[in-house]
């Protein structure tokens, strides 16, 4: 375990900003990430996982830990379901189709969301009408202040749509070190109602999928929509979708008479943040060496070379213009720091 300095995170976020770590050390287990929390010289620190959820608009004037505690195993199991636990520097796509290896199902519908095991769960990760919270049995997490090990149960972590304990009240308290899923064996739950997924598994003639051709479809969709961020940096969906009154959304209809909405409750609904900025003009616009994806209008693209600035500023102007048009305030998904 080494502390470096003056180290450019470029590798280290998708959306590939060249921001600059002063300090940077790389934890590879409990005993390493309690020693690195104990040095006394750096009060400002930064936990990574995959860095697929950030926005760096400045250099880090601290110490980052980067994740990096490996392995997966069995827990337990019973004729029907399996318990597997998870570092938190697993990458999380490399869990599930280790997962779908074993034929172990309920995560094949978040096969390649970017980011690592130990991140998953502080924005409880969700595509395709599954969020991690439907398998998610507990988490360990290390409380930074005290450097002690403690368990949160599933009603402890408070999931939502995109949120979690990890997000308010533990914000900056703890650190996930590993994640136990309760999978099932048999009987897979399968959900592919999402339209996506249906019409995709009925182009490839499949009528009673397993978890394998679900999690295929879905890698196949990801594909189609959304950036590699290995070729074009960016972070997923950049703002989340946002919920608002049924009087709101009647309202908008009256001018956007195909406005989608799925229902939240019996008195809100979810709009796609996507459709609201594709119709405010956004959808594949470039700006130089950063833009709008052109198959995803949620998704902010870095082309290479722009800065973490450039692409908040390009969230802002989203924002001050769909709250504009539309007289609803979307709010950002990703950490700006
Ligand atoms: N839409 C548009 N234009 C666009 C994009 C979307 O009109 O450019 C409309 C369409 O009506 C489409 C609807 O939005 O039918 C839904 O689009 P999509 O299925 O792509 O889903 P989303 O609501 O835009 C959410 C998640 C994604 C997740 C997909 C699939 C959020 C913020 N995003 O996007 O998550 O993959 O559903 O379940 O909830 C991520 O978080 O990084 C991410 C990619």
């Amino acid at each position: 375990m080494q502390i470096q300095e003056n180290i450019s995170l470029k590798p280290y976020n998708t959306f590939g900003i060249d921001a600059k770590a002063k300090h940077f050390v790389t934890v590879a287990n409990i005993s390493e990430l309690e020693q690195v929390l104990t040095l006394k010289n750096y009060p400002n620190k930064l936990i990574l996982g995959g860095g697929s959820n950030m926005l760096l608009t400045k250099d880090f004037d601290g110490l980052v830990i980067k994740m990096n505690l490996k392995g997966i195993e069995i827990v337990s199991e019973d004729e029907t379901f399996v318990t597997v636990k998870a570092q938190a520097g697993e990458v999380w796509h490399d869990f599930v189709l280790w997962t779908i290896k074993h034929d172990f199902g309920g995560i094949e519908n978040l096969s390649l969301i970017p980011g690592n095991v130990g991140t998953a769960p502080i924005q409880n990760i969700g595509a395709y009408g599954v969020e991690l919270k439907d398998t998610f049995e507990s988490c360990e997490a290390m409380a930074i202040d005290s450097k002690t090990l403690k368990t949160f149960e599933k009603n402890d972590c408070n999931f939502d749509y995109r949120n979690s304990i990890f997000k308010q009240e533990a914000k900056g308290k703890y650190i996930i070190t590993s994640v136990n899923f309760k999978l099932t064996k048999s009987n897979h739950k399968l959900n592919i109602h999402y339209g996506a997924i249906s019409s995709e598994l009925e182009k490839e003639g499949i009528k009673t999928p397993t978890i394998q051709d679900i999690s295929r479809a879905v890698i196949t969709i990801r594909e189609s929509k959304l950036p590699n961020p290995k070729l074009i940096g960016n972070c997923g969906s950049f703002f989340k979708n946002p919920v608002i009154s049924i009087q709101e959304y009647e309202k908008l209809t009256k001018n956007f008479n195909d406005i989608p909405n799925y229902p939240v409750s019996d008195d809100t609904v979810k709009v796609p943040a996507g459709w609201l900025i594709e119709k405010a003009g956004f959808k594949g616009k470039q700006f130089g060496n950063y833009g709008v994806h052109k198959n995803q209008a949620l998704v902010l693209v870095n082309y290479g070379g722009a800065s973490g600035t450039d692409i908040y500023n390009l969230s802002e102007l989203i924002q001050k213009t769909v709250k504009r048009l539309f007289g609803i305030s979307i709010e950002a998904e990703v950490n700006i720091l």
